[in-house]
């Protein structure tokens, strides 16, 4: 891993946050809201402030280094909005950025991040054989080979990595039950449906807003896993530890507060809309410039 250069030294580190202040979450774009839901479905006190970099999506194709850069751009602007732990929701954020933002933030802001669900695909896979979809930038990490090795290998469980970076993209227009969407899907998991994979692990935030369509597609062939719950009882445990627990809410309080850094902040209202359904209150506000 070729060294990084702090882009923001903690020559003025900020006070220590409070229990009552929210919890950061961060992706590429809109695939975070999927672990944003549960958290606040999982964690009914908490405030999230949620971060979309929606001018870089996708992060997939870009290389391990600007990866980590962005990321440690979007994790800073959370710390310096007084956020008390940062959820970086993003498996290909994750694979890059994990070591140093814990070395460089240290104890007084925890960072939780997303490896895919391999682990209990495996221990429950019948055929033996699990598919892992994910961004190639995903893949090229070194937290995803981890797992391989110390639960997959073991096991004699075959993974299957599979990789399309058109997925990110529709899920990003809206367009997850297009055509061109159908067409992806079936191009690349016919062939693992073909080699009896049972478990399919969607290894990108994004791609649990495929479920459906994928499901549509291939009702019976296998069953879907995702971390967001896992990660929702991560981010509850280490909230604990660190006695960071929200007790209460203050009346009217807005539940999830997203900002993007493109300058389309419209394109996250459908999966926001959703959120509406569970009594989630939203806003949304560009910081496009903010940023800059
Ligand atoms: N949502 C992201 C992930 O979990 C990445 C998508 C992208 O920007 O390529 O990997």
């Amino acid at each position: 891993m070729s060294a990084i250069l702090p882009l923001y030294p903690l020559e003025n580190p900020m006070p220590r946050a409070s229990a009552d202040a929210p919890i950061g979450i961060f992706d590429s774009g809109i695939g975070g809201l999927s672990v944003a839901q549960e958290i606040a479905t999982y964690l009914p006190n908490e405030r999230i402030l949620y971060y979309a970099d929606t001018a870089h999506v996708p992060y997939g194709p870009r290389t391990d280094q600007n990866i980590r850069e962005l990321t440690a751009h979007a994790i800073e602007w959370l710390y310096r909005q007084g956020c008390k732990i940062a959820v970086v929701a993003c498996n290909t954020a994750s694979a890059f950025s994990l070591d140093y933002l814990r070395s460089h933030y240290g104890d007084d802001f925890p960072i939780i991040g997303l490896v895919p669900a391999l682990k209990p695909a495996v221990l429950q896979s019948k055929s033996k054989v699990v598919s892992v979809l994910a961004t190639p930038a995903t893949f090229r990490g070194q937290l995803i080979k981890e797992v391989v090795h110390h639960f997959a290998e073991p096991l004699g469980v075959q993974v299957l990595p599979v990789t399309c970076l058109d997925l990110v993209p529709f899920v990003e227009a809206g367009e997850q039950s297009s055509e061109a969407c159908i067409n992806s899907l079936k191009k690349i998991l016919q062939p693992v449906v073909d080699q009896g994979a049972d478990y399919l692990v969607l290894g990108c935030t994004h791609y649990p807003f495929l479920k459906q369509t994928i499901q549509q597609l291939y009702p019976e062939q296998f069953t879907l896993i995702d971390s967001g719950h896992a990660v929702a009882r991560q981010t509850s445990r280490i909230l604990i530890k660190n006695s960071l627990v929200s007790e209460k809410l203050q009346n009217n309080q807005i539940r999830l507060k997203c900002f993007t850094s493109g300058n389309n902040a419209s394109v996250l209202q459908p999966v926001l809309r959703h959120m509406i359904l569970q009594n989630i209150t939203w806003s949304i506000e560009n910081i496009v410039d903010k940023l800059n």
